[in-house]
């Protein structure tokens, strides 16, 4: 053999190993990230510490110099296959880039936002959805995704409470693992998996006064007992990272908070995962006035076992300078390069570092519009239907559409949709025309209002004239998209504009008036609620609102939502939720509903001395877990085997439901438990389980569930978990207001 050809051949061996000099099929995954650590300089070990955007100025030179170990928001995918390639053929070790996207509800295909997701109270569709999410995504490159959003909230006014699981720990951890099971699929290095990123860590619904980024101010049974179970439950299914927050927690930045991060996330849970920081949040600890600079920022951030910074510079400046000073070990960065590289192999990035996206299904294919239908059909809530108004009568000729939010293709879609596009959206006003068309209906609309803030309403006679004409209004009502999301919280959460002033002119005429409302939140209409017939909450439902709007409006299918978040009559009842505490005055059936006639001159302790509002009561306008159908049901039978149980039981609940209306429609049957009695007094309910049971008319099905009374428990006063011995109540029903009781005790 020529000495040319043989230095060639050993020239392409020496590259064929070095490029994959650490990837040996034999090699467990551990000793192929040791083996590449072992090769790697500081430099380069900080580079894997580095998520830089998409657009950075200097992206191509920092990658080349494996200075990034992760790119966000570049999802074209030639650009991504650009950017992965510098890394991996032009770079010294050729370690792939991790590449990153909120993909929060949808990718291409929109499906309603996860708090109408929550609504739908079907963990399987979910599920589903996020599998869509994830195949589209990473069609086009994207294998990780900021996603589930977890932060439990009891505050309307905080626009994000639309990008969460709503009030309930139980609802929060179901939704993010089944989210987080639908990113993840069966395993991460199947090309279709994104790896999930629930977040934040921790307590960022906790902001004060719903003011998104505000202060949380939280007692350590609430942050145990309601906002870190659904975190224990989402890394229980597999999350591979977790992101940190913005806020403080009592005074300490989460992004720098070692005893939350380090002591209990680390240690404690044994999360071997990675941490991100939020965008900028670990140099926003010198904004807090918690650290006095950047450089104080990375010891602190370091020191919590972040293990990667988006998109600000404080570790690739001065980590080394940290190490220098010996306020760092070297090995505090080795361990969090191995985690980085861990999910690498694990994403099977070495391998296949390259998207192929014409392998892939279609993005918007049927399949995923479907899913998106579905969703967007069970996640409606339907709040009223005075005189079975709905599903809409065959004896219907015509009808008046009015209000901005029919036609809204970019609003529909909700907050938080980098991917998603107005142009593919189908709006309900062209759904409804579509099947008026087909019903031979005459169909007529109105914007009324440029947006739903608007303060005047165009052309009212002629919307008077129509509705004169009319069989029936629908009212479409709600906010816009940006109305809700990050950093867009209300003070008031009243529906916007003259949109009560638009329901108060529509009603004089005296026709039915159907509302349905899109919005990323519970709003407050409580002054034109009485003029409303029906009401339909369809939140924001995403790319396929028109069909299922239609759909659910005609009675194609029945409405199964149930309310994941407790509706406030005023903003004012604000924090109100269905997991309170009694109280040592609770209110009372005189103090329930609002006074109407306070008397005048009256002794002050005359009226109710319980804990409610005067002009409110204490009643919300609509409570968790609450969602009418077109057909009714019933549950019977409720029974639970044994009533004297020992810590770590099952506690097994029975019961009978029938549907006994006349339309195919599914029931949500809700378990409720309350301790009576406990070293910290005990929220009058919590919900413990629920099933979705789908029913033809007077069909019946018996239910079971098991619940183990290690769940039942709390952090007592010395913050141990415990479970106590005593008396507990059990609710078997359809909404947190209305079940069957039973009771149970707990022994030892
Ligand atoms: C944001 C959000 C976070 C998101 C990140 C990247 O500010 O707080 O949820 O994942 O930036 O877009």
């Amino acid at each position: 053999m020529s000495k040319i050809v043989k230095v060639l051949l050993l020239a392409f061996l020496a590259f064929s190993q070095m490029a994959c000099s650490y990837i040996n099929s034999t090699d467990n995954l551990d000793n192929q990230v040791d083996k590449l650590l072992a090769q790697m300089t500081l430099d380069e070990k900080i580079g894997q510490l580095v998520q830089k955007n998409g657009d950075h100025p200097n992206l191509d030179k920092m990658i080349e110099e494996g200075g990034i170990g992760s790119v966000l928001n570049q999802v074209n995918p030639d650009e991504v296959l650009r950017i992965q390639r510098l890394a991996v053929e032009e770079s010294r070790l050729g370690i792939p880039l991790l590449i990153a996207r909120d993909v929060i509800h949808g990718f291409r295909t929109i499906l309603p936002i996860p708090l109408a997701q929550a609504a739908s109270w079907n963990l399987t569709l979910v599920e589903e959805g996020a599998r869509v999410a994830a195949t589209e995504a990473a069609s086009q490159g994207v294998r990780w995704s900021f996603a589930p959003m977890i932060d439990l909230t009891r505050d309307p006014r905080w626009g994000r409470i639309a990008e969460g699981f709503g009030e309930d720990p139980l609802l929060n951890g179901e939704f993010g693992a089944a989210v987080v099971r639908g990113f993840q699929g069966d395993s991460l290095s199947n090309p279709t998996s994104i790896a999930a990123c629930p977040k934040h860590f921790a307590a960022y619904g906790w902001a004060e006064g719903g003011r998104d980024y505000n202060t949380a101010n939280i007692s350590e049974s609430d942050l145990y007992d309601i906002v870190l179970p659904p975190f224990i439950k989402v890394f229980e299914a597999g999350a591979a990272t977790t992101m940190t927050a913005f806020n403080e927690i009592n005074g300490i930045p989460a992004t720098g908070h070692a005893p939350l991060l380090r002591d209990l996330l680390r240690n404690k849970w044994n999360f071997q995962g990675v941490v991100v920081s939020d965008w900028e949040s670990v140099t926003q600890m010198e904004v807090h006035g918690y650290t006095q600079n950047p450089k104080q920022s990375a010891l602190k951030a370091m020191q919590a076992t972040v293990d990667m910074e988006m998109a600000s510079t404080a570790y690739e400046t001065h980590l080394k300078e940290l190490i220098a000073d010996g306020k760092i070990e070297e090995k505090d960065i080795d361990d969090a390069v191995k985690r980085i590289l861990r999910l690498k192999f694990e994403l099977g990035l070495f391998d296949n570092p390259y998207a192929h996206t014409a392998e892939f299904p279609e993005l918007l294919n049927p399949k995923h519009l479907n899913v998106a239908k579905t969703m967007a059909q069970e996640s409606a809530v339907l709040l009223k239907n005075s005189n079975r108004v709905l599903p809409l009568s065959d004896d219907i000729k015509t009808l008046v559409v009015i209000g901005p939010l029919a036609d809204a293709p970019h609003d529909q879609l909700g907050t938080w949709i980098f991917d998603g596009r107005k142009e593919d959206a189908i709006t309900p006003l062209q759904s409804l025309k579509a099947m008026a068309k087909e019903k031979g209906i005459e169909l007529k609309y109105h914007r009324a209002l440029e947006t739903s803030r608007s303060k005047n309403i165009i052309g009212k006679q002629a919307i008077l004239n129509d509705v004169r004409r009319a069989d029936l209004v629908l009212l479409f009502l709600g906010e816009e998209s940006i109305l809700s999301g990050e950093s867009h919280s209300l003070a008031n959460i009243d529906l916007q504009g003259a949109q009560m002033e638009l329901v108060e002119m529509v009603a004089t005429v005296g026709k039915p008036v159907v509302a349905t409302i899109l919005a990323g939140r519970p709003v407050t209409f409580e002054r034109v609620e009485p003029m409303l017939d029906a009401v339909l909450y369809a939140w924001h439902p995403g790319t396929m609102a028109g069909p299922a709007i239609a759909d659910l409006l005609f009675g194609v299918v029945s409405p199964s939502g149930k309310l994941p978040v407790t509706f406030p009559r005023h903003v004012g009842q604000i924090p109100i939720y269905y997991n309170h505490k009694r109280t040592g005055k609770p209110a009372s059936n005189q103090t329930w509903e609002r006074l109407d006639d306070i008397p005048v001159e009256a002794p002050q302790l005359s009226i109710g001395n319980t804990s409610h509002y005067l002009d409110y009561g204490f009643e919300p306008m609509y409570p968790f877990g609450y969602g009418l159908s077109y057909s009714s049901f019933q549950i019977s039978e409720v029974k639970i085997e044994g009533s004297k149980l020992s810590v770590g039981d099952k506690l097994i609940v029975s019961a009978l439901l029938t549907n006994t209306g006349d339309h195919e429609a599914a029931e949500v049957v809700q378990v409720y438990t309350h301790q009576l009695v406990g070293s910290r007094t005990r929220p009058v309910k919590e919900l413990r389980a629920f099933q979705k049971v789908l029913l033809s008319p007077d069909d019946s099905a018996h239910i079971k569930f098991s619940i183990n009374t290690n769940d039942l428990g709390f952090h007592n006063p010395a913050m141990e978990y415990v479970v106590e011995p005593g008396q507990y109540h059990i609710w078997v029903g359809n909404s947190s207001e209305h079940g069957i009781q039973l009771s149970f005790e707990i022994i030892n």
